[in-house]
């Protein structure tokens, strides 16, 4: 191991070597662990790192100069629609997606690495619960939707097939999620289609480009972003992986979405049909200030273009339909071909751009106090998994309705979006408008049956109380067996054990 004396000389030249300044009160074992953290950290790249982070974030904040001249949508021929398409369309695209699937050529991949900070547990946001009546985890639903398409894949082909997961984790998230899945034996998965990575870590900075001590013994680090996803591929061979396992398509997504489709069929055959080699799922963009990035072109390269850097008149710009000129949400959804990733992870990643987060850090003070800042103290710099969409040969996106695959779990109750209600809600009103559409009917709380209602109140709770599990149903199909001219009464779950034996009252 790097003694005191070379790490020392390093940090030195990093500029940095304020990260030794406890050394003289630290236990052996903390020095050894400081040390241990420590001397990966490449001088010339930790000082341009620390010198970069603090430039970033003085540049001034707020639509790049010029930028809105270089802007155009997506042109027509590059985006489809899963909504507005015809049915026999629609069906084509989801025949596809279930051939390439059944033969085995379709990995689903979990960006997975990020602290939700936001939501304010101290765990990985997959095992969060939402209050669903089955108290299921996001983990849980996921690995439940990779089971049931597998079973559907399987079904309409007559084989048996798998769709591999892999799940990019952090420092902070591998530990309680690798437990998670063995405690759970896998959601009944087989572990060894189940590929669990670790991205890297890079310190945080103050706004004067100091990397942080968050204890005496220990520099405060943070994953550097769902772009890290690229170097992560590299740094533990998963693409070799992919290509052992015969994996051509890839589908990757974030864990906080608890209406995603995992590898969905509709998705990734119109993306093969297109011959695409990258994708992204996006959905309508729900008024003009809404915080979300856009899926446009600048200079006729596809790209993301986040809301800080669109003026609110090119947001708010119409197109001759009446709706907004940039309209296409992105919701971090991607179709990737292998090879597609293999060109970013050996070509472009060193060009992926680097973003600046400013967030609270917790730190030690001059007097080796911990300080839990109450306002953002440090940078955390980030790299975003769609900002290798500008690399793509063929770049398509795919419109799909929010209320159907988008409901991000970002924030605690306390805000009034994107929080566990809002996500529990969005999936319950989803399950109850499926059970109508197979024919289910409801009983109310004084037992009186529920009108049917074509429309759902946004935003609020169904009439009826209904969970589906997706081991019953993906995205809605095979329920009619299950309820069909039956009266349910409130709550009803339809999980895989249950769908056969349950028997409602009748009306
Ligand atoms: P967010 O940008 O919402 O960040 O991540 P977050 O870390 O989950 O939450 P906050 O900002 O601290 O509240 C979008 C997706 O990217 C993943 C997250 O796990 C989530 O699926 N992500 C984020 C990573 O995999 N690695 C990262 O370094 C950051």
């Amino acid at each position: 191991m790097a003694s005191e004396r070379d790490v020392r000389a390093r940090l030195q030249r990093a500029g940095q070597e304020h990260l030794l300044r406890f050394w003289a009160e630290l236990a052996p074992g903390q020095r050894s662990a400081l040390l241990a953290e420590l001397a990966p950290l490449e001088p010339e790249a930790l000082r341009e790192h620390c010198r970069r982070a603090a430039a970033a974030c003085a540049r001034p904040h707020g639509p790049p100069p010029g930028l809105a001249a270089r802007l155009r949508p997506l042109p027509r021929e590059r985006v489809g629609s899963g909504s507005r398409c015809d049915p026999e369309t629609r069906r084509r695209w989801e025949e596809e997606g279930f051939r390439q699937i059944a033969l085995n050529k379709v990995a689903v991949l979990l960006l997975a690495g990020g602290q939700g900070t936001r939501l304010g547990v101290t765990y990985p946001k997959g095992m969060y619960r939402v209050g669903l009546p089955s108290q299921k985890t996001l983990y849980q639903l996921q690995a439940e939707r990779i089971r049931r398409v597998e079973q559907l894949a399987s079904e309409r082909h007559g084989t048996s097939c798998t769709v591999p997961w892999y799940i990019m984790t952090s420092e902070f998230t591998l530990g309680p999620t690798a437990a998670f899945f063995k405690e759970h034996n896998f959601f009944h998965l087989d572990p060894a289609n189940v590929v669990m990575f670790e991205q890297r870590m890079l310190p945080a900075v103050t706004f004067d480009g100091r990397a942080i001590l968050e204890r005496k013994d220990k520099v405060a680090m943070a994953p550097d972003g769902n772009g890290g996803l690229y170097c992560a591929l590299a740094d533990h061979q998963i693409l070799e992986d992919m290509e052992h396992r015969g994996v051509e398509f890839v589908h990757v997504y974030c864990v906080d979405n608890i209406l995603v489709r995992l590898a969905d069929p509709v998705f990734i055959g119109f993306c093969v049909l297109q011959g695409a080699d990258c994708g992204a799922k996006v959905v309508e963009k729900a008024y003009p200030e809404e915080p979300v990035g856009v899926v446009c072109q600048v200079d006729g390269v596809p790209q993301v273009v986040e809301y800080s850097e669109i003026s609110p008149e090119t947001a708010g710009l119409r197109a001759p339909d009446g709706g907004l000129l940039y309209c296409t949400a992105n919701i971090c959804n991607h179709f990737f071909t292998r090879g597609f990733l293999q060109r970013v992870t050996r070509e472009f990643e060193p060009l992926l751009e680097l973003h600046v987060a400013v967030k609270k850090v917790p730190y030690v003070d001059e007097e080796g106090n911990l300080v839990k800042p109450l306002k953002p103290n440090g940078i955390k710099m980030e790299k975003f998994v769609f900002d290798a969409l500008r690399f793509a040969e063929n770049f398509v996106a795919f419109e799909v309705l929010r209320e159907e695959e988008f409901s991000p779990l970002k924030n605690a109750d306390s805000a009034d979006r994107d929080n566990p209600s809002t996500a529990r809600r969005a999936l319950l009103a989803q399950h109850y408008q499926w059970a109508l559409q197979a024919g289910a009917r409801f009983l109310g709380a004084r037992g009186t049956q529920l009108p049917e209602l074509p429309c759902l109140p946004q935003n609020g709770d169904p009439p009826a109380i209904c969970e589906i599990s997706p081991l019953v149903s993906y995205s809605g199909e095979g329920l009619e067996v299950h309820l069909q001219g039956q009266v349910f009464p409130s709550p009803l779950i339809l999980d895989e054990d249950q769908a056969r034996v349950l028997r409602p009252q009748e009306s």
